[in-house]
């Protein structure tokens, strides 16, 4: 397989998020993360009507990503692939999926924040089209102290 979008054969299916795939979510959630959501998080997530979605392939959910919108404009919470399936365009197309969820919505930009030392994933973003707009200062929990959030957007363009 050539490095990019994934691109193979097996069965790829993004499938709503429902409160009884909060187990098998929070596992690759932990898997993933240095400080996983909790399972409140993810319940709530849900229960405020976000736009919570899983990317199954081959029938096992590899990945999760949840958007939240407001005022006509969006933001992404999460985003997360299983570290065994990282690396073969899963992260890729769970985003593409989220931004076209917005799009749907009638948001005008997706934010997000990323940690400074989270290259992988500020790549993927730069690639589809997310810029820098800005930084929080000692924004995320870490092993050794607390450290920056950057900021990017995607506007998108309104039919
Ligand atoms: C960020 C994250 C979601 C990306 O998921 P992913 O499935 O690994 O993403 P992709 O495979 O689409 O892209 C990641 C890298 O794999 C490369 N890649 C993609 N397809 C590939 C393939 N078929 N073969 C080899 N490499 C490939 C991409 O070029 C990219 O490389 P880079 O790191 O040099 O830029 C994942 O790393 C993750 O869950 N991290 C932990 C949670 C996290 O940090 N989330 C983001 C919070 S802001």
């Amino acid at each position: 397989m050539g490095r990019g979008m994934y691109s193979g054969e097996l069965a790829l299916k993004f499938l709503p998020m429902q409160a009884a795939d909060i187990d098998v979510v929070i596992k690759n959630e932990r898997r993933a993360y240095s400080h996983p959501w909790t399972e409140g998080i993810f319940r709530d997530c849900l229960a405020s009507g976000n736009e919570c979605w899983m990317l199954k392939v081959a029938d096992r959910v590899v990945g999760h990503a949840i958007l939240s919108m407001g005022a006509g404009e969006s933001h992404l919470l999460n985003i997360c692939v299983n570290p065994e399936f990282q690396g073969q365009g899963f992260g890729e197309r769970l985003l593409v999926h989220i931004v076209e969820r917005a799009g749907v919505n009638h948001c005008s930009c997706v934010f997000l924040e990323v940690r400074a030392s989270n290259l992988t994933a500020y790549k993927l973003y730069e690639r589809q089209g997310f810029t820098e707009i800005g930084i929080r200062k000692n924004y995320y929990p870490g092993h050794m102290g607390a450290e920056d959030a950057l900021v990017l957007v995607k506007e998108l363009i309104l039919e």
